[in-house]
């Protein structure tokens, strides 16, 4: 299932993560990716040595999705190589948590820029290629803390449910272009991105999940998939939960 020979298909935080294992399905069902990280430089370095056999379909580039220029540039590089894209996958992101009331603007506007903005940026610079052949498929990786609100995530909160609010106009602006617009909504994944969680925070979060399980990034990237493929054609401007039931 989902087959996506011949696909051109953009990951943002591609190399850890929700981001790594689409990548990795993306790859293994024949897309070529064009991966884009934040700093990392190992864990692309790792990505691209597991990949080894995929190596041509595989390009990872160091690209912040919250630097304007940098995002606008690159794309620039992109259609002068490979005029369309396929799909987009808006997947980089980061959390500071901090009480509202404690939190510094750079926490603020870091979460919003790279969360929020990047995933702005990066779809607009995407629609225009894919509205050249009439195909797209854009997905962004918000969270349920975007209607929950757990306390110190004020900043990642907004930027989450801004990714929604985004998501829902964007759909509407390209439908009649059979470009479709999603977002998944993980909850608790064993990734990186959780790894500060105290032994004890993790029981307790585990508890709230009604299957009494964390996710796994390859659960996320299954469902992405499918959002991803042409079978999710009358899919579009939706939330899908990915929770455990949360
Ligand atoms: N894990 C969860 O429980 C969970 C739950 C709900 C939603 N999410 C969302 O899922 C997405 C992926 O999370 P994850 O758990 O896979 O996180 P992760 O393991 O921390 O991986 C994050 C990825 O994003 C990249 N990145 C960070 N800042 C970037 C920037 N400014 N520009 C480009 N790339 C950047 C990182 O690159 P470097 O390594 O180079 O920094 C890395 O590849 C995020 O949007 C997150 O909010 C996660």
């Amino acid at each position: 299932m989902n087959d996506f020979h011949g696909r051109k298909a953009i990951v943002t935080g591609a190399t850890r993560g929700i981001g790594r294992a689409v990548s990795l399905g993306l790859l293994e069902r024949g897309a070529a990716v064009f991966g884009l990280y934040g700093s990392d430089e190992q864990a692309a370095q790792r990505l691209a040595e597991e990949c080894r056999e995929h190596a041509p379909r595989l390009t990872l580039v160091r690209c912040d999705v919250a630097d304007y220029q940098a995002v606008q540039n690159w794309y620039e590089g992109f259609e002068a190589e490979y005029d369309t894209v396929d799909i987009l996958v808006n997947n980089a992101g980061i959390r500071r948590d901090q009480l509202t009331a404690l939190m510094d603007r750079e926490s603020w506007q870091r979460v919003l820029d790279v969360n929020l903005t990047g995933t702005f940026t990066m779809s607009k610079f995407a629609v225009p290629l894919m509205l050249k052949q009439k195909y797209g498929r854009i997905i962004s990786v918000t969270s349920p803390a975007s209607y929950l609100g757990f306390l110190g995530q004020g900043n990642y909160a907004a930027a989450k449910a801004g990714q929604i609010g985004l998501t829902r106009t964007l759909a509407k602006e390209v439908a009649r272009k059979k470009i479709t617009v999603n977002c998944v909504s993980p909850g608790f994944i064993d990734t990186d991105f959780i790894g500060d969680l105290t032994e004890e925070q993790r029981t307790t979060y585990r508890k709230l999940v009604p299957m009494k399980r964390f996710g796994t990034a390859a659960e996320v990237a299954d469902a992405i998939l499918f959002l991803a493929s042409e079978k999710a054609s009358y899919i579009t401007g939706t939330v899908l939960e990915i929770t455990g039931g949360l």
